[in-house]
């Protein structure tokens, strides 16, 4: 099979516990498909952030019950992570999550509409290897796909504890021209990610980028 685009992800198994399994059984019922499905839901919302990788879900949880007039899509492969997800959605009764449980670039490969007011990567795959650097989510092109779902004047937050990643974000940002530096970060964040935190253990700086869309 061709695939559209080379994985910007390793599909790991992990270690998948039996209440994940049992928690995936009912993945449809806060699932999202498409993007007109997306824009659909957040019409009964203030806001719609989307989360890209979100993990052992801990970020989006959080965001998503500080503020519950706010819709969050969370897009993740990692089946695990998802799991942990729908299990806390069902247990807390949190009503304001969807989840795309796929590559993201299959939900924004889609006729454009700009429905995000925020989008949100935390540690995105680093690749650290020079011959990986192609599988790296973020680039050029990407950072064109995402710009065409945002809003008008919305908000582009990525963080990344790999320095020669930080520097060939900034690069994409430079060349591309859709968004400009900003000072608001478009979320409260009060804590570090599972990979920060991994990456701060390891010695390595974290590196934020808060940017603007540009029209
Ligand atoms: C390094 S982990 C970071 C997880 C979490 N954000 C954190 O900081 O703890 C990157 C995550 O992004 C996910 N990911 C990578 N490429 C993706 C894509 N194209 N679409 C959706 N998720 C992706 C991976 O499955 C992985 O769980």
């Amino acid at each position: 099979m061709q695939l559209k685009f080379l994985p910007s992800f390793v599909k790991r198994k992990g270690r998948i516990t039996k209440k994940q399994t049992q928690s995936l059984t009912s993945l449809s019922e806060f699932s999202v498909k498409s993007i007109q499905e997306v824009e659909y839901i957040s019409k009964q919302f203030d806001k719609c952030y989307l989360e890209i990788g979100f993990g052992n879900a801990e970020n989006i949880i959080c965001q998503a019950t500080n503020e519950p007039s706010s819709l969050f899509i969370g897009s993740e492969v990692y089946m695990s992570g998802i799991g942990t997800l729908v299990s806390n959605i069902k247990e807390n009764k949190i009503n304001n999550i969807r989840i795309f449980s796929d590559d993201i670039r299959l939900l924004l490969d889609q006729r454009p509409k700009k429905v995000f007011d925020s989008v949100i990567i935390i540690c995105p795959d680093p690749w650290p290897k020079e011959k990986h650097h192609k599988r790296r989510l973020i680039n050029k092109s990407f950072l064109k796909m995402i710009h065409d779902f945002m809003k008008d004047d919305s908000n582009l937050y990525i963080s990344t504890d790999w320095e020669n990643y930080a520097e060939s974000i900034s690069e994409s940002f430079k060349v591309n021209k859709l968004f400009k530096p900003s000072s608001h970060k478009p979320f409260q964040k009060d804590s570090l990610s599972k990979f920060e935190r991994r990456g701060i253990e390891e010695g390595r700086e974290l590196f934020e980028f808060n940017y603007e869309k540009l029209l």
